[in-house]
């Protein structure tokens, strides 16, 4: 069924139960490549909270994660700015780290984070991402791990928003034609 958020409407795209499927299978690529390295997983907010949330709890080894916040979306087309909101506290030097995103679209908010994260010495830095719309690159980006591959189609739910509203919906819906 269609739902309404503002003024567009969305139609079903990824269940929930997808969704959770394939998060138990990163997370066990993630625990397997991990294993005794403690990793520091870093939390790209908003959007990202209920992605890092779940992968986080499917976790068997021993991981640290912290929350940052950039801003680099306005609407449905991204408006290019990217903001610090909330900096990073913890020393990463010579840490292994994972960036959870919610999306990936033209990689603008990851090649802008990826500089200021690699001046601060870590041992190594991998991208892991629920989606990632390829036809959208503009700054191209390694995802180390990634959930699903999508059309060029803007997306809402599980923590993805349209200004602002959407986030709660457990399932992703796109934009209908
Ligand atoms: P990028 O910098 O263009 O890669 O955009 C990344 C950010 O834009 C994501 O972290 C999201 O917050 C937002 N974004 C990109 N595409 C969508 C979408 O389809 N729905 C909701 N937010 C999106």
């Amino acid at each position: 069924m269609k739902i309404r958020v503002h003024d567009k409407e969305f139609e079903p795209y990824l269940t929930a139960d997808m969704i959770s499927k394939r998060i138990k299978e990163i997370a066990a690529d993630l625990s397997k490549d991990y294993k005794d390295k403690k990793p520091l997983f870093i939390a790209i907010l908003n959007g990202s909270f209920m992605f890092a949330s779940d992968l986080f709890k499917e976790l068997n080894i021993d991981a640290e994660i912290c929350f940052i916040k950039l801003a680099s979306y306005k609407g449905t087309k991204s408006t290019g700015h990217v903001i610090t909101a909330i900096g990073l506290d913890m020393d990463i030097i010579g840490r292994d780290i994972v960036i959870i995103e919610d999306i990936v679209d033209t990689g603008k908010t990851l090649s802008e984070f990826l500089p200021q994260i690699q001046h601060q010495q870590p041992a190594s830095v991998k991208i892991v991402s629920l989606l990632h719309k390829p036809e959208a690159t503009v700054y191209p980006i390694t995802i180390s791990y990634l959930g699903f591959s999508i059309p060029n189609k803007f997306v809402v739910g599980y923590g993805l928003d349209y200004d602002g509203l959407g986030r709660n919906i457990r399932e992703i819906y796109r934009l209908a034609e």
